[in-house]
């Protein structure tokens, strides 16, 4: 069985648009595990879409919710522990949620370079801290401050533009 050595949920961290959902997604399969994401837990929970819940509360709002919806997903209570859980670009970058993710999980941070992280987030208006700027400067800008934090991540896997597919593959030979 593949990733018979995993007994704790792996959690992957990293910038917005470089494909945690999606990778995430294809892991889960390969592993036949259970796939969670915690933007859509969250959604789910405060009943409104995340640039709403921006708009409506602020960021510091928006922060403490993600951590406790990812606190409540990495619960040992929960029936099972193998389970993949993508988080959201800042998610890792709050020290309390990171605290958390570190204790109860094996951490991946997917990093790629900001020409894809551009052109990925293109495809989608739904991230409030890119709205009313310049996608590139921001995005160089969050990876620069980010950058410590992420590298707290057990697993560091870089996927450039490589298919969602290969880089899930990748995951699975650093985890098992
Ligand atoms: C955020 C990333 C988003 C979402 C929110 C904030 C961030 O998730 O949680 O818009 O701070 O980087 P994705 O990384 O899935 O886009």
């Amino acid at each position: 069985r593949i990733g018979r050595r995993i007994d704790r949920p792996v959690v992957l961290v990293g910038m917005m648009g470089v494909g945690k959902t999606t990778v995430g997604r294809k892991l889960a399969s390969l592993l036949d595990v259970p796939f969670v994401d915690a933007d859509e837990e969250i959604e789910r929970a405060a009943q409104m879409p995340i640039p709403e819940i921006f708009a409506t509360y602020g960021e510091p709002y928006f922060r403490s919710g993600e951590r406790r919806v990812i606190a409540r997903l990495l619960d040992g209570a929960t029936p099972t522990r193998r389970k993949i859980l993508a988080t959201g670009g800042g998610a890792f970058v709050d020290p309390d949620t990171r605290r958390l993710i570190l204790d109860k999980a094996v951490s991946v941070w997917l990093d790629s370079d900001i020409d894809t992280l551009v052109e990925r987030v293109g495809r989608k208006d739904n991230r409030p801290l890119l709205r009313g700027g310049n996608p590139r400067e921001i995005l160089s800008r969050l990876r620069e401050d980010r950058r410590a934090a992420y590298e707290q991540a057990a697993i560091h896997i870089t996927s450039g533009n490589l298919p969602h597919g290969v880089t899930a593959n990748r995951i699975l030979k650093a985890i098992d």
